[in-house]
């Protein structure tokens, strides 16, 4: 029987540096031999990645309203998880995630404040079990991630918001982290080494002995 793949997913506000710490993982992951499907949220598949171009893009003719955003959202990660991560982990693949789930609790339900009851809802259909084996959220203030991120170019629909959304979006973020176990928070505020080497510490904290099959 094939071993099922895990499940690996970075989080964190803008310019917290999820790109740069999925570089150190895949780094991690090919040391150890494993076969990796790398993805992004919202995105990942032809039909996600039209979804993200929507999300993302800044129409002064017609509002997207918060409740719109969340489903378009849950839309695109059904094609993701239906098309992608399932397939992958099913083959033994490993995944890892650029931005998942925890972005539309932290984001939809935080920084928009939106129902909880009704994203939660959403979650339990369109995850059913498939959930991450390990969380990396990369805590940042949401002043220094968006002048890493504005150092990179224009500002897109959602990073263009006012700093208390995302505010209240690290705040939810936060809350998240402290309550379940399997989310791992790493001070992304320190030194790229030094974040590099609390990704590493936690792979190998987390995956000691099962990596090697
Ligand atoms: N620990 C760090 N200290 C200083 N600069 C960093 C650190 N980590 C990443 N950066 C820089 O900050 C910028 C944003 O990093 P990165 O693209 O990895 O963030 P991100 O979370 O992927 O952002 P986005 O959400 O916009 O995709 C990059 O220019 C990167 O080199
Ligand atoms: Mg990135």
């Amino acid at each position: 029987m094939i071993k099922p793949g895990r499940f690996i997913v970075v989080e964190g506000l803008e310019g917290a540096g999820k790109s740069s710490a999925i570089a150190t993982i895949r780094n991690w992951l090919q040391q150890h031999q494993i076969q990796v499907v790398c993805t992004r949220e919202p995105g990942g598949t032809p039909l996600a990645e039209q979804l993200r171009t929507l999300v993302k893009q800044i129409d002064n003719n017609e509002q997207l309203a918060p409740e719109t955003e969340l489903l378009l959202m849950y839309a695109a990660r059904v094609q993701l998880l239906t098309n992608v991560i399932r397939p992958a982990l099913s083959r033994g693949d490993w995944v890892l995630a650029d931005r998942h789930d925890m972005s539309s609790r932290a984001y939809q339900g935080g920084g928009r404040q939106l129902d909880e009851l009704l994203i939660n809802n959403l979650r339990s259909t369109v995850l059913g079990n498939t959930r991450p084996d390990l969380t990396l959220y990369l805590d940042i203030d949401p002043a220094v991630g968006l002048s890493r991120a504005a150092a990179r170019g224009e500002l897109d629909r959602i990073e263009q918001e006012q700093l208390a959304f995302f505010v209240r979006t690290r705040q939810k973020y936060l809350q998240i982290a402290a309550t379940e176990p399997d989310i791992v928070s790493i001070d992304a505020s320190q030194p790229l080494a030094a974040v590099q080497q609390a990704i590493v510490s936690a792979l190998n904290d987390y995956f000691s002995g099962q990596a090697d099959g």
